[in-house]
């Protein structure tokens, strides 16, 4: 039983990452004409109603996206990325927080092609909801990774896939390499953009350590770490809180030359978060797996 529901963490820090990620990919795809393909194996929802509820129960966005948005007049890296979250709201007050889905759609051409994966009843019947009429999208109730597995390579032989689970099931993290790896090998060529949370358990180490293991080799990564928990001032309900100290984000394939801005990027965040944070990009490959401890080098 799926119990989770992206709402409760709309428009925290590690969207401002991912989304911010996710639009500069999306923009280099779109410098060709050629047309592309975007696969989100995991969509939520689609659209984020910051006035809700569930999303003013815990209030992670007045930590992520709000402290960008009030600035959002300023140069910065984060400039497209706010200027199509203000896009979905009016005026100068932030209600509606963009998802993966809504952000890619914004990107794309009439010639592109938008893949959407989600398996939560709720989440998928909003998520269709929040796409009426709209043309070149196919909307899955679906399992993201089996879909995604058969869907590579995509007909376009261009594109980016988005994986991004909500690892509620722990075994997640053991069997995200394995069905990455199945889908990098029928499509060696297509871009992926992974995310994962960073906890104290550690799994997602574990996770990374496995990838490193495998055949992939251009695996560039943007981790953000909190140096201090966010007070948020709200208790999370215990099923909703990840307890993370940071986020990261795994790209497959990057752009060439991509490490530089994401390296800007993710600098830029970890330094305007309201915590104190670092943010950094590095190569997987680059990092050694120590002989003592069989874990890789921090
Ligand atoms: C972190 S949220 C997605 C957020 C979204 N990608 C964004 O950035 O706006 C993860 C989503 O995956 C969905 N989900 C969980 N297990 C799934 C599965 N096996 N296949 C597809 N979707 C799944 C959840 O219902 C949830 O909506």
């Amino acid at each position: 039983m799926l119990s989770y529901q992206h709402i409760y963490h709309a428009g925290n820090f590690a969207d401002v990452q991912k989304h911010a990620i996710l639009v500069k990919l999306l923009q280099v795809l779109a410098l060709k004409p050629q047309k592309f393909a975007f696969m989100d194996t995991h969509a939520g929802r689609g659209l984020y109603d910051l006035g809700s509820a569930e999303a003013q129960k815990i209030g992670e966005f007045n930590s992520g996206v709000l402290p960008f948005w009030v600035k959002r007049s300023e140069p910065s890296p984060l400039a497209d990325y706010l200027k199509i979250v203000a896009s979905f709201n009016e005026g100068d007050e932030l209600k509606i927080y963009p998802g993966s889905a809504k952000i890619a759609h914004h990107l794309m051409r009439n010639t592109d092609r938008l893949l959407l994966i989600e398996r939560h009843p709720g989440e998928y019947a909003e998520l269709q909801a929040s796409f009426t009429g709209a043309k070149n999208v196919k909307i899955e109730k679906e399992d993201g990774f089996q879909y995604l597995i058969s869907q590579v390579p995509f007909a376009e032989r261009r594109g980016l896939v988005l994986v991004d689970p909500s690892y509620e099931i722990k075994s997640e993290y053991a069997e995200l390499p394995k069905q990455l790896l199945q889908a990098f090998k029928k499509w060696p060529q297509g871009q992926f953009m992974i995310w994962y949370p960073m906890l104290s358990a550690g799994l997602h180490e574990q996770m990374l350590l496995s990838l490193r293991k495998t055949d992939i080799k251009d695996m560039l990564i943007s981790e953000i770490r909190l140096e201090a928990k966010i007070n948020t001032g709200r208790e999370a309900p215990a099923q909703e809180s990840f307890g993370m100290y940071g986020s990261g984000i795994i790209i497959i394939n990057p752009p060439f030359g991509f490490e530089t801005a994401l390296n800007e990027l993710t600098q830029f965040i970890a330094t305007q978060l309201p915590v104190k944070a670092t943010g950094s990009a590095f190569w997987l490959n680059n990092q050694q797996i120590s002989p003592e401890t069989g874990r890789l080098a921090p």
